[in-house]
């Protein structure tokens, strides 16, 4: 678990600029206006009904924050989310991360009661420790995501985003280390206990 300390440590010293730097504290009512521009996809209330489109309710503050400011400097690229991350300001990204985090967060997809994908899913994140970051309910914390009822689809394509190197983020090789031991059949079954998670 090296990658740990140094990834937190960096994490903290931008976090604090994004924090501290501003004039104002997040303001959540300001943050839900704004957020009115994405309910189209993302859903109302943060849940998304879309298929690869990530609900984002109940999505740590600076997991919500950070995203959105790697995909206005395009070091996460994605053709939808460039251009509405490059229109939005400092402030703006505050508060709609303050907004999304004070969202209760989706309810779990539905699982089989023998549901054999994930039990192998389960077994997956234990020896991976996907926990240590993602929190022992997998509802995130600072930069790292929510896991807990995402979207199965949202999550798959991420691993394998990230898997293909497609998607980079922050630069600090986090998760680009965890997925580098993973098969698609691994992810598939990640992805499924993740979306089965309340
Ligand atoms: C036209 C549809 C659309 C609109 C409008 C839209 N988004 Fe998105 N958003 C997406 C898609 C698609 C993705 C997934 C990108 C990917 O696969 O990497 C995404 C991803 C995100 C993510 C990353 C979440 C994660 O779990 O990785 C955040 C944060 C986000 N959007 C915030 C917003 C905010 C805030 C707004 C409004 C200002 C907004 N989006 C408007 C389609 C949209
Ligand atoms: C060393 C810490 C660490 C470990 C271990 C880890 N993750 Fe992550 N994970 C992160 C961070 C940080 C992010 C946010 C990535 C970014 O900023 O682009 C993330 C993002 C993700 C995302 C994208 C979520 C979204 O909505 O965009 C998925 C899916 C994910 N992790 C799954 C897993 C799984 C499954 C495991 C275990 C097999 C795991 N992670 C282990 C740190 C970790």
């Amino acid at each position: 678990m090296t990658p740990v300390r140094p990834l937190l440590f960096a994490f903290g010293l931008v976090a604090l600029l994004l924090c501290c730097g501003g004039a104002s504290a997040a303001d959540v009512a300001a943050g839900k206006a704004t957020a009115e521009g994405c309910a189209g996809c993302h859903g109302a209330d943060g849940i998304s009904q879309m298929p690869l489109v990530p609900s984002l309710a109940g999505e740590p503050d600076y997991f919500i924050q950070w995203q959105l400011v790697f995909f206005r400097g395009g070091s996460r690229k994605n053709e939808v989310m460039g251009p509405i991350a490059e229109a939005l300001s400092d402030e703006e990204i505050r508060n709609l991360g303050a907004y999304y985090a004070s969202l209760p967060p989706p309810k779990p997809q539905p699982a089989p009661t023998s549901d054999a994908l994930a039990q192998a899913g389960a077994e997956l994140a234990a020896k991976h420790r996907c926990q240590v970051c993602h929190g022992n309910d997998y509802s995130g914390s600072g930069p790292t995501a929510r896991l807990a009822g995402q979207r199965e689809d949202v999550l798959l394509k991420a691993l394998r985003d990230f898997k293909s190197g497609a998607r980079v983020g922050s630069g600090v090789s986090s998760m680009a280390d965890v997925v580098y031991g993973l098969s698609d059949d691994d992810m598939r079954a990640l992805a499924h206990y993740m979306a089965t998670r309340p």
